[in-house]
């Protein structure tokens, strides 16, 4: 099998996959980070939303062969040392989770929307979430806690 040297939360790590694997059965299977959820397995879900490079993504449709240099970061990723990001803890402090399976991906959209727009709006912010699924309904303190998060 190939093998690949991957960025994952700055650190270099070498896998040895199929070309065609998905990242994130990489992630969860070989690395031992699952941080990131299987939750469809077919991009449509979110629970297992990932940054590639400066984007989002949905690691369950990207085959490890196309990530190449690009760095991945996932919910591990985000705390600086023991401190963690301010939608992480934002999140805390408006106790979004309940239970808890596509938090993860929830606060990986959240993290890049607010890079992009630190002050969103109540649409942006819906349209930016809008592809990620919580089954347990916690829309609404997601949205608070985005805008906790930006003040
Ligand atoms: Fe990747 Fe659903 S598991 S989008």
């Amino acid at each position: 099998m190939p093998v690949y040297t991957l960025t994952v939360n700055g650190e270099e790590r070498v896998v040895d996959a199929p070309a065609d694997m998905p990242l994130l059965y990489v992630l969860r299977d070989l690395l031992g980070i699952t941080g990131p959820k299987y939750g469809c397995g077919v991009g449509i879900c979110g629970a297992c939303t990932s940054h590639i490079g400066n984007n989002v993504a949905r690691p369950c449709i990207v085959p490890v062969q196309s990530i190449g240099a690009q760095p991945v970061t996932t919910i591990e990723g985000l705390a600086n040392g023991g401190v963690l990001h301010p939608v992480q803890q934002a999140w805390i402090d408006e106790d979004v989770a309940q239970c808890g399976f596509c938090q993860p991906g929830q606060i990986m959209t959240a993290v890049r929307l607010l890079e992009q727009h630190s002050n969103p709006t109540d649409a942006q912010i819906d349209a930016a979430m809008s592809e990620n699924v919580c089954r347990c309904g916690t829309y609404v303190r997601i949205r608070a806690a985005i805008k906790r998060a930006a003040a």
